[in-house]
């Protein structure tokens, strides 16, 4: 029953907006102030020193001579890009990693050029760096932001280590479209846990200190509106409206920009019209003016010279030229602002003082980093040895692995294991895959580093386990960039794979992605079991039908064959190195998994964009049986197969007691008790959702405002409270303002987004004129 007691809660505060509350709220050091005045006067000295080429040379970013993460290059580059470090024209290089190969081109920079600026060294440092970590959706599903943040901060220490000073992330878009492979290095679906992962991530990257040996400076990218590519096709148009791009798609940026982040890429997208990287609105008025962002912007991969094909630039000179007043400071390998960007501020296109402002920009962040102090700091040998892959770092990779795992189903309680005396078969070529765990992102880490479920499952000796592979995911050689070719006709395992089946107590199938099916250029129009595992899982479950799937996946997959007839199943991700001791571990019980989904899972491909806060419509729900005219599929239901914060545990978690409290002007509390019923001590992640039910601007059905990790004995009870502030009700209208309105909200609390307690509450405030 819902209950409609009131609460009027008066305030005596002005309406204000939440940025410029954070901003007030902000206190700098005596410290701070004056490590960024003596930061700032080093910069103005060394700017005034520098000829016009060398200042565009600092905005200037080469790849190096052997990763590629985008188009190849030209021939004859390699001898260009040289000749252009020993002129000072080169400000920053990517893909450049390991101590030998950072030393030799940071010895040009240093030793050759004029006036020794060191390079600032970046690398997509996404999950790791050579000891990988789960691929970031996965880390979204532990909600665990300590845990991440210390992921990020492990990572930070290897890449360190290895030479590199400045990674490629986080990626914080906002996606609803699992056919965008590139879900899988973000946070998921929503804007309150991608603010608060966004948050985490960057800390962890940057670290209390940027001039650390062992932190490096993040980016947060990519801004803005790319996870909402059309149809979920990489780089595709993007066309969304403001309160979806200032609900939405902004606050995970603006939590990075206020947790310090230090750089931002742009995005390879047109946002309504104007690609990313030439959109002044989003980089100039938004980032730079109204966020007060002082570090600097990075294109994306070429994405300077992408406006011409974009249709927005004439040629590459007119693309330089836009990209520049944009607000774009560093061209990552369009070579455009090398080659074009002193001859338009000769001609006067371009004013000087633009290119001023972004080389201030980028010597900020080197001088922040310690680079001018030593720009050898990153560049120790013995650290490089010593750091990478020591066990330290696995053990932390394990258990950002453990906490990743989601229980998606638990029937008849299969799981976890017993660890004698079992028949287990297990089926699928992931279960033997020491490479596809690591997933995409990972261009440090060497092939076949990452523990198989078999070696894991390994580990526990009293069961007695037999292997078949069943059919390959893939068929041939694969990597970062190259086109991956999916098995759609070998069957020929089948057999085999049955037979095992046949005597076994329980099977274990472990079928999903292979490593490369996503990550970037990695879209699907098909999002369920790829080529013929969906075929082997019902040919396996018509000889045995006590099967536990464990899902190896970069981003949602369509499994409702499964989800209705699978006893178990484990959403295990790709895990990074520690997979398969994480997976054995959980199917044991020796650990109890607690994670919860970052995204909707749909019954089928046609349902997306689906995502737990959507709109109500004003034909919500079938008025009556047989009336058609509401909003709704003829073919399937409106809802996901498992709603985003969905996460089963080995315990069993109940919810009471819901109750809100007023305890300041603008301040409420909302309290509730959580309960283990079970005897097995579990982890719950206890959500929190509001709905504002009449707004200026409609508001979804559900927004996520808290969330708390309950760690509970078996039988435990514990009241939880969550704070909410004034600001948790507010939203941005559709001219980008924020604002708060009064008027009548629900409260909800549970285990997922499909919650299990709500409470009305009434909330007036007082404005005050
Ligand atoms: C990606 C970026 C990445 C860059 C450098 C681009 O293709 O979109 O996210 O950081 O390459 O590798």
């Amino acid at each position: 029953m819902k209950s409609f007691k009131h609460y009027y809660i008066i305030f005596i505060l002005c309406f204000f907006s939440c940025s410029e509350q954070k901003q007030e709220l902000t206190l700098i050091s005596e410290e701070d102030k004056s490590n960024s005045y003596s930061i700032n006067n080093k910069v103005e000295e060394l700017l005034s020193k520098m000829t016009l080429e060398e200042k565009v040379g600092q905005m200037n970013q080469y790849n190096g001579f052997w990763d590629l993460t985008g188009p190849a290059p030209a021939e004859g580059d390699a001898a260009r890009k040289y000749e252009h470090l020993r002129k000072g024209y080169v400000g920053s290089m990517l893909n450049v990693r390991g101590v030998e190969d950072v030393r030799k081109v940071q010895k040009i920079a240093v030793e050759e050029t004029r006036l020794g600026i060191p390079l600032i060294i970046g690398f997509d440092v996404i999950h790791g760096y050579e000891t990988l970590s789960p691929i970031p959706l996965a880390e979204a599903a532990s909600w665990d932001l300590e845990a991440i943040k210390k992921s990020a901060s492990v990572a930070a220490e290897e890449a360190s280590a290895a030479g590199i000073n400045w990674t490629f992330a986080p990626m914080v878009d906002i996606s609803r479209d699992a056919r965008w492979g590139r879900v899988m290095e973000g946070a998921g679906e929503d804007p309150y846990l991608g603010s608060k992962i966004a948050e985490a991530r960057v800390k962890g990257f940057q670290g209390e200190n940027l001039s650390d040996y062992n932190t490096i400076a993040a980016c947060a990218k990519h801004f803005a509106g790319y996870g909402f590519s059309e149809a979920g096709r990489d780089y595709n148009t993007v066309d969304v409206g403001t309160s979806t791009l200032y609900n939405t798609i902004f606050p995970p940026f603006q939590a990075a920009q206020d947790a310090g982040v230090r750089t931002f890429m742009n995005s390879f997208n047109e946002l309504n019209g104007v690609p990313a990287t030439g959109n002044e609105f989003l980089q100039r008025d938004i980032l730079k003016d109204k966020w007060n962002f002082d570090g600097f912007m990075v294109s994306d991969w070429g994405s300077i010279a992408e406006m011409i094909a974009h249709g927005h630039a004439k040629d590459g000179k007119q693309a330089a030229e836009i990209a520049v007043k944009a607000g774009s400071d560093m061209d990552m390998e369009s070579y455009l602002y090398v080659e074009e960007l002193a001859e338009l501020v000769r001609e006067g296109k371009v004013d000087e003082k633009l290119i001023d402002d972004a080389v201030r920009r980028i010597l900020r962040v080197k001088f922040e980093l310690g680079l001018f102090e030593d720009p050898y700091k990153y560049c120790n040998e013995e650290r490089e040895k010593t750091t990478l892959g020591n066990p330290e770092i696995h053990q932390a990779v394990l258990d950002m692995a453990l906490k990743s795992v989601v229980l998606l189903k638990n029937d008849k309680n299969l799981l976890p294991l017993r660890k004698n005396n079992l028949n287990i078969a297990v089926i699928g070529a992931l279960a033997d895959d020491k490479t596809s765990p690591l997933g995409s992102w990972r261009i440090a880490a060497k092939d076949e580093t990452a523990i198989s479920v078999l070696e894991g499952l390994a580990q526990y000796s009293g069961n007695n386990i037999t292997y078949a592979k069943g059919a390959d995911v893939s068929i041939g050689e694969t990597s970062f960039a190259k086109e991956l070719t999916i098995n759609t006709t070998d069957k020929s395992g089948f057999g085999e794979a049955k037979s095992i089946a046949k005597n076994a107590d329980v099977v274990i199938m472990v079928l999903g992605e292979h490593g490369f099916q996503s990550g970037e250029a990695r879209s699907r129009t098909d999002i369920g079991l790829p080529g013929v595992q969906q075929e082997l899982l019902e040919e396996v479950y018509g000889i045995n039908k006590n099967i536990i799937l464990v899902l190896n996946n970069g981003r949602p997959l369509a499994i409702p064959w499964a989800a209705e007839h699978i006893p178990a199943i484990v959403e295990a991700w790709q895990l990074g190195t520690q997979s398969g001791n994480a997976i054995a571990k959980v199917l044991y019980g020796d650990y109890n998994p607690s994670g919860k989904l970052p995204m909707s899972f749909p019954r089928n491909v046609g349902q997306i964009p689906i995502y737990y806060n959507y709109k109500n419509t004003g034909r919500p729900s079938n008025p009556e049986p047989g009336v058609v005219f509401w909003s709704h599929y003829i073919d399937q239901s409106n809802t996901p197969l498992y709603p985003f914060g969905h996460g089963l545990s080995y315990s069993e978690f109940e919810y009471s007691d819901l109750n809100v409290d007023e305890v300041s002007d603008n301040e409420i509390n909302v309290s509730f008790k959580l309960r283990n019923k079970s005897n097995v001590k579990g982890k719950e992640v206890a959500q929190l959702y509001i709905r504002d039910l009449y707004a200026s601007v409609t508001r979804p059905v559900k927004e996520l405002k808290g969330f708390e990790i309950v760690e509970l004995d078996s039988f435990e009870e514990k009241e939880v409270v969550i704070k909410l502030s004034k600001s948790d009700f507010g939203f941005y209208n559709n001219v980008g303002e924020f604002i708060i309105e009064p008027g009548e909200f629900i409260i909800f609390v549970g285990g997922s987004s499909a919650t299990t307690l709500e409470k009305k509450i009434d909330l007036q405030w007082k404005e005050n004129h």
